[in-house]
This record gives structure tokens, C-alpha cells and sequence, in this order.
């Protein structure tokens, strides 16, 4: 028999640069547990380990499809009650254009799909900086180079449209643009997306608008205005799904649906359904909660979008009274993103804060910043008394360590 030899087996070099700092920096607070710690934990966007429940009617709704058996495989593209829901929700949104809608495990699964569809090799797809790092792991595995455009910090986080403008060359083929935004809560006003699309417009770009976090605008004067609503003639695929807004991040239900001019559109969606049939659907009996979903009672949103208030309110009243930090004020989903003004970079902050005292946060570097600048992201999910001892413990970290 042959001696058996242990060779290490590389894993692709693609992946180097596949970062997902928000669980990578689980290993930190791991440690910090195993010393008998609790840790705050302000890092992770799920809204159910906090004090947010998935509706009842929901539950009910996928409960039902299960014992109805309806735990075979689905249509690849989704169930048909979802699909047609989906697009009623897109139409009351002001989408006019609808040419395909589709349902897959989470957005996470759309954007994997949607952006491998459209990517050739030598191709760019504009990511904002600060990004959500999904686009980017996505990108990477595909051996696509990151090319991002600013948002800016001066302008409340919005697009810097000079920076688009720079970036924008013959092989750029999309932007994606994320509103309500991860990681800095800024929502774009209707002027802005007026002017993004006309970019996309001049340069034949497709956008994705990933809109996962429509429902959970924090203030009462602003309304969420999707992109693809003020640009029926442009190809768009928004996402959105059923982790942020329904609270149920762990069905993975998102979707896409695709708006424009029918006959530009056609082949692209043709490529789409190719890798849908592919992976052969996303989970079926979850599929049943999406028309109780948008069709039934919007209750919760009430109490969800209160209590986020309250929060983001705290946390601004911390960020406006602590020295070395600031902050522009989130508009949208549940995250802040404070600078800093430390002499040390903010992976070292972020480690340093979790072991001595046992916030966990995640760094701006984990997605992308602009250099020389030091930011944190901050979920401001956590229950006020929770929130409220956390930043006391982030304040006087700082003030022990920085003066
Ligand atoms: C901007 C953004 N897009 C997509 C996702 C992934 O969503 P899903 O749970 O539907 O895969 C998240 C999750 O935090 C997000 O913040």
C-alpha cells in the first residue's frame, strides 16, 4: 500500500482577498468568552438576537406550507403566489418596468447570481467604499478586480458622484449602489438617484439597487424612493427580502427583480434564470411567508421602526458627547458608522476594545475607507440598557487609551 502523504491543500488564490471582517472578528470575542466574559455584541445585523421577533403570521404562514408537504423542491425562479406579490410590492413602489422578478436564498444568493451574470473578465462593477462586503467577496471569487467609488462622509455619506464620474471607463458595466446603507445608515435622497441614473444612462451601466432595508427609514419625514422607480428606462435589478424588514434573516428568502426596456433586459434575464436553474431554487416552504409578508399586516414595522429610532437616537447622543469620535446621523436601516481620531489604526482599536472591555464593534477597514481616515460600525440593534453600557464601556476605553 502506498504511504499515505498530508499535503496541504491550497484553497484558491482568488479567495485572498475574500474578507468578511463582521464574523472574522467572531474569533476575538470567542476568546474573550472563554475568559468568562460577556460580550456586548454590536457587530451582527440580525435583528433576532436582539429583542425583534419574526410576525406570527409569518411563522404561521411557512408552518402551514410545511405540513402541506410543500417541502419538495420549488420552481427554480420561485413560487408563483411570491413572484406575483413581489411584483404588486414593486408596482406600489412606483416600479413601472418590471420585465422578470425571482426569488433566491437570501439577497446574498441575488447578488451572487445577478452580478455573476453580467461580468466578463477584464469588466468592472462600481462598489461604493464604504461597501457591504458581500459585493466584493463575490467579485473576488469571480477573479474580478475591486474598483469602488466614495461615499462621502461630508455629504452625509452620499454617492460622490465627481469620484463615479472618475471611475467610470469603457469596461465598467454596472454600479451598485446600497440605500438604505450598510454600513453608514445614510438614505439617498430622489435629486441623487436622479443623477446616478442619469450616469448609468450616459454610460450604459446597469445598476444594482440594493434596497434590503427599505422599510426601516428611522425618521418620519423621509420616505425611501427606489431607484428603480425614478429610472423605468434604465436596466436595474433591486433587491430585497425577507431578513431586515420581516425579520426572519435566517429563512434566506431575497430577491431580484429586474426593470428597463423589455428588449435590453432580455438576454441578461435569460442568463440569470440559467444560474437559477442551476442551483435549482431557494428554500421552498419559506417562499409562503413572502405574500403574508407584503400583503398582510405591516404591524411590526411600527414598533420596529421606534424602537430603532430610540436607539440611533442614543447612539447619537453618545457619538455628539464623546471626544475623539463623531458621526453623521443614520436615516436608514440600523447602522452607524462614528469616525475616529486615534493615532493607531481601527483593527487595532476594535481588538483592543473587545478584550479589555468586551465590546465587540467591527473596524472601517473591514469595508473599505477612505485612506488615512478611522471609522467603526456600529448595529445599533441592542436593547437601550445594553446600548447604553456599551458605549460607556467604548468612552472610557477611549479616554483610558488615547487621553
Ligand atoms: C446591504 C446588504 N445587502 C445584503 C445583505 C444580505 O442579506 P440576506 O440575509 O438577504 O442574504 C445584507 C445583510 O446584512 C446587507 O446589509
Amino acid at each position: 500500500m502506498p504511504l499515505a502523504q498530508t499535503r496541504e491543500i491550497a484553497a484558491a488564490q482568488r479567495l485572498d482577498k475574500v474578507r468578511y471582517a463582521i464574523r472574522d472578528l467572531a474569533l476575538v470575542a470567542d476568546e474573550v468568552t472563554r475568559q468568562g466574559h460577556t460580550v456586548l455584541s454590536l457587530n451582527v445585523g440580525d435583528p433576532n438576537i436582539f429583542d425583534f421577533q419574526t410576525p406570527p403570521h409569518l411563522i404561521e404562514a411557512v408552518h402551514r406550507a410545511m405540513k402541506d408537504n410543500k417541502n419538495g423542491y420549488a420552481p427554480s425562479p420561485g413560487i408563483r403566489e411570491a413572484i406575483d406579490s413581489i411584483r404588486a410590492e414593486a408596482a406600489r413602489k412606483g416600479i413601472s418596468s418590471v420585465q422578470d422578478v425571482f426569488i433566491t436564498g437570501g439577497v446574498s444568493e441575488a447578488v451572487d447570481i445577478c452580478l455573476s451574470a453580467l461580468i466578463n473578465p477584464g469588466e468592472h462593477i462600481l462598489t461604493p467604499s464604504p461597501d457591504y462586503p458581500l459585493y466584493s467577496a463575490v467579485l473576488s471569487k469571480l477573479g474580478i478586480p475591486i474598483t469602488t467609488y466614495d461615499l462621502n462622509e461630508d455629504d452625509g455619506w452620499q454617492p460622490d458622484l465627481v469620484d463615479i464620474q472618475r471611475k467610470i471607463t469603457s469596461s465598467t458595466r454596472a454600479i451598485v449602489l446600497i440605500n438604505p446603507n450598510n454600513p453608514t445608515g445614510s438614505v439617498c435622497s430622489r435629486r441623487m438617484l436622479e443623477r446616478l441614473a442619469e450616469f448609468a444612462r450616459r454610460h450604459n451601466l446597469v445598476i444594482f439597487a440594493d434596497e434590503i432595508y427599505d422599510k426601516l427609514i428611522l425618521d418620519d419625514n423621509q420616505q425611501h424612493v427606489s431607484l428603480a422607480a425614478v429610472a423605468p428606462d434604465l436596466p436595474v435589478v433591486t433587491f430585497g427580502g425577507l431578513s431586515k424588514n420581516y425579520l426572519a434573516p435566517g429563512w434566506r428568502i431575497g430577491w431580484g427583480i429586474v426593470s428597463g426596456e423589455a428588449s435590453a433586459v432580455k438576454p441578461y434575464i435569460e442568463g440569470v434564470h440559467r444560474l437559477l436553474r442551476s442551483r435549482l431554487c431557494a428554500n421552498h416552504p419559506e417562499q409562503y411567508a413572502i405574500k403574508p409578508a407584503l400583503e398582510g399586516p405591516q404591524d411590526h414595522l411600527i414598533e420596529v421602526r421606534r424602537k430603532l429610532h430610540s436607539r440611533r437616537d442614543i447612539t447619537m447622543k453618545w457619538a455628539n458627547s464623546t471626544p475623539r469620535v463623531s458621526c453623521v446621523s443614520p436615516r436608514g436601516a440600523f447602522y452607524a458608522f462614528p469616525r475616529l481620531d486615534i493615532p493607531e489604526a481601527d483593527d487595532v482599536f476594535v481588538k483592543e476594545l473587545c478584550l479589555q472591555k468586551h465590546v465587540l464593534v467591527v473596524h472601517g477597514s473591514g469595508f473599505g475607507q477612505k485612506p488615512g481616515t478611522r471609522h467603526f460600525r456600529i448595529v445599533f440593534l441592542p436593547d437601550e440598557k445594553t446600548l447604553e453600557k456599551a458605549y460607556q464601556g467604548i468612552a472610557e476605553f477611549i479616554s483610558q487609551r488615547y487621553g
